[in-house]
């Protein structure tokens, strides 16, 4: 490392482990005034209203800045603008005209890199907006997305945004049939893909998976992006080339004028039940909180490169590796393959290559990355870093100080950053020229949000007292407006706790000071989070549910070193199979082919029954004690407690 390195943050002068922002820091900061929360609380409306008219160019004002029909709300209502236009036409219109927007860096070492300037960005997309427009694809029309992390895929997005039409991005390691399922839902009427990428060195197939995906839906049309120049099997008059529709492209497409309230995308992220929802998202809002949250939580400047290793297929990946550094005019990285290909130092390669000054990733990625050693960090000069970010999951001491230390030099504050796909930008971290930054705490609520930690009886928990994590009115800009097609769904599982004015975030978490700093404890409902990536129990029970030999089964999470937790699935098999190494497999298989590989089972426990309840509730709680060693409590008003002792001999049996 360089010895000039600047140090962007300092130790707290009597507490351990407690920094804050440096004197650079502060002066290079957007915000460094601690009044800012102050004054957004004071009014949070206007607040927004501030942020809205400096931070985006709208076609048309707004007349009503918020309104709140419980559990319901709208924001900017009756303002017109385009998120396309706001992200790339407005500064092709100034000197970052041929400013760098993404760097993209394959996986191959030897393939070269490409750098897309703003003006790249614009002929593109609105070349990619007028092929849409030939497809037949209309504003309203949902696009279904499925596509690795190529330059093509911010491109697609983007064009669908110009022309309003509404995206649903898949992410492209999810089996065939997950995306099937989820073309279903969204009713989508084109699909873009590509021919295949590459992973960890080897050939991933995507066309295949994607011909599975779109078979007995309303998908008329699939684009194809020839990554790998793959041999792919392309239907007449339903699949077509990327480049060949691209090549006789008009250069020009007029952005739609779109409402406030329009719906921009959709993904679908895991509730409690089997099934997906899809988190609605819409323009006006999701474009200031992507704008503002870009910039303030991360500090964002002209002169940055900003490298967040999410998939655009999470939520992370459309407002950190598209939306919010588009609609800033930043330049940032985008990398196709794997942390640790071909040598676990890739991430540290890619930050000296480009010089990266922001770097935003996830707890598991950091603790696969420290296991490999400090050797790999080392080799690379990585002084222009001067902010860290972490998101997915609530990250371990030992993680953080490693990330700080080892991967920051001890020169940059890490960012915290907790945030949900429903809220579609952070929302509870620490600012840059702010802080504190203090292991495992996130911090203070964006400015002009308001968050509670409520006790099970709905009031407010004391410092230290671990409760549940709320968002109260003004909802921020950026959140969910309601579950696709069904606002049913979006009701219950999100104002179904503490009534409809109240958010039930799924969390838990704990006030951890007077100032007010937030500490997350993880997901208090039945959903886990598996190296970052959000599957609920009842997912992979469905799949495994699936296989023949299967009479019922219950998943539950265990906690693993690298990726957090890790789901183990409990199986009753029918009268007649025999548990074997086999239909373990088997089993496994299933899970990849109906979800994908994220999910599969780490162990499957052949059991002869599952505890319940006396009403036939299977009682996952006793399971994930039982898993993590800890006591079960009373177990004598269940149906079956003898099932108990049964499932800790072969829990044990299994591990010795
Ligand atoms: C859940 C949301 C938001 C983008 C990626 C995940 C957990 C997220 C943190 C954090 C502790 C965190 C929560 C949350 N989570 N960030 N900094 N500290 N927990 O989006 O897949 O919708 O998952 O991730 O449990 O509810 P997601």
């Amino acid at each position: 490392m360089s010895k000039d390195a600047i140090r962007w943050v300092v130790k707290d002068s009597s507490k351990p482990n407690v920094f804050w922002p440096s004197e650079e820091m502060k002066k290079k900061a957007w915000v460094s005034d601690e009044k800012i929360y102050e004054e957004a609380a004071k009014d949070p409306v206007a607040w927004w209203a501030k942020l809205a008219e400096d931070g985006i160019e709208w076609f048309k004002k707004w007349t009503e800045t918020f309104v709140h029909e419980p559990p319901f709300y709208k924001w900017f209502v009756g303002g017109k603008l385009n998120i396309c236009y706001n992200a790339v036409d407005r500064h092709v219109k100034t000197w970052r005209r041929n400013k760098a927007a993404i760097l993209w860096e394959p996986e191959p070492l030897n393939e070269p890199h490409r750098v897309l300037t703003y003006y790249d960005l614009y002929r593109e997309v609105n070349k990619f907006a007028n092929v849409l427009k030939r497809l037949g694809v209309k504003k309203g029309d949902r696009v279904g997305i499925y596509l690795p992390m190529i330059p093509e895929v911010i491109i697609a997005m983007l064009a669908c945004a110009r022309i309003g039409a509404v995206h649903s991005v898949v992410f492209s390691a999810f089996s065939g049939q997950a995306l099937k399922d989820r073309l279903l839902d969204a009713e989508a009427k084109v699909l873009v893909t590509a021919d295949g990428y590459y992973r960890r060195g080897s050939i991933i197939n995507l066309k295949s998976n994607a011909d599975i995906g779109v078979e007995g839906t309303t998908v008329e049309k699939i684009v194809v992006v020839k990554r790998l120049g793959l041999n792919v099997n392309m239907v007449e008059g339903r699949d077509y080339w990327w480049h060949e529709l691209m090549k006789d492209a008009e250069p020009y497409c007029e952005p739609e004028v779109l409402d406030s309230e329009d719906m921009h995308f959709i993904l679908y992220t895991s509730g409690t039940t089997g099934k997906p929802k899809g988190i609605e998202h819409h323009v006006g809002g999701y474009a200031v909180q992507a704008y503002w949250t870009a910039r303030l939580t991360f500090d964002l400047h002209d002169d940055d490169v900003f490298f967040c290793t999410a998939d655009i297929g999470w939520i992370t990946g459309h407002t950190y590796n598209c939306y919010g550094p588009l609609l800033n005019g930043a330049t940032f990285v985008l990398y196709e393959g794997a942390p640790d290909y071909p040598a676990p130092d890739r991430w540290w390669q890619i930050v000296e290559k480009y010089g990266v000054t922001i770097f935003y990733t996830a707890p598991t990625a950091i603790r696969m990355l420290m296991k490999y050693g400090d050797e790999w960090v080392k080799k690379h000069d990585l002084s222009t870093l001067r902010l860290l970010g972490s998101v997915g999951e609530p990250i371990n001491e030992e993680a953080w100080l490693w990330y700080f230390n080892v991967v920051g030099g001890g020169r940059c504050p890490i960012i915290d950053t907790w945030w949900q796909t429903e809220t579609g930008g952070t929302l509870i971290h620490s600012l840059p020229g702010i802080g504190p930054f203090i292991p495992t705490v996130a911090g203070r609520p964006f400015p002009g949000t308001k968050f509670a930690v409520l006790t099970e009886d709905g009031k407010q928990a004391s410092i230290g007292e671990v409760g549940y994590l709320v968002h109260l009115p003004p909802f921020a800009p950026g959140m969910l407006r309601t579950v696709y097609k069904d606002p049913e769904r979006f009701k219950q599982q999100y104002f179904g706790v503490y009534g409809d004015t109240i958010y039930y975030t799924g969390d838990g978490a704990y006030i951890h000071d007077a100032m007010g700093n937030i500490r997350i404890t993880g997901r208090v409902d039945d959903v886990m989070k598996v190296a970052g990536h959000r599957i609920a129990n009842a997912e992979v029970e469905n799949a495994i549910a699936q296989h023949t030999a299967v009479v019922e089964c219950a998943v539950v999470p265990m906690p693993h070193d690298i990726k957090g937790e890790v789901p183990v699935a409990f199986v009753v098999l029918k009268p007649g199979y025999e548990p074997s190494n086999d239909l373990e497999t088997e089993i496994k298989r299933i899970v990849d082919k109906l979800i994908g590989p994220i999910a599969r089972p780490e162990k499957i426990f052949f059991v002869e029954d599952l505890p319940k309840t006396r009403s036939g509730k299977i009682m996952r709680r006793i399971l994930r004690a039982l898993l993590r060693n800890e006591p079960v409590g009373d177990v004598t008003t269940l149906m079956n407690p003898e099932s108990v002792h049964r499932l800790k001999e072969i829990i044990w049996l299994k591990r010795s």
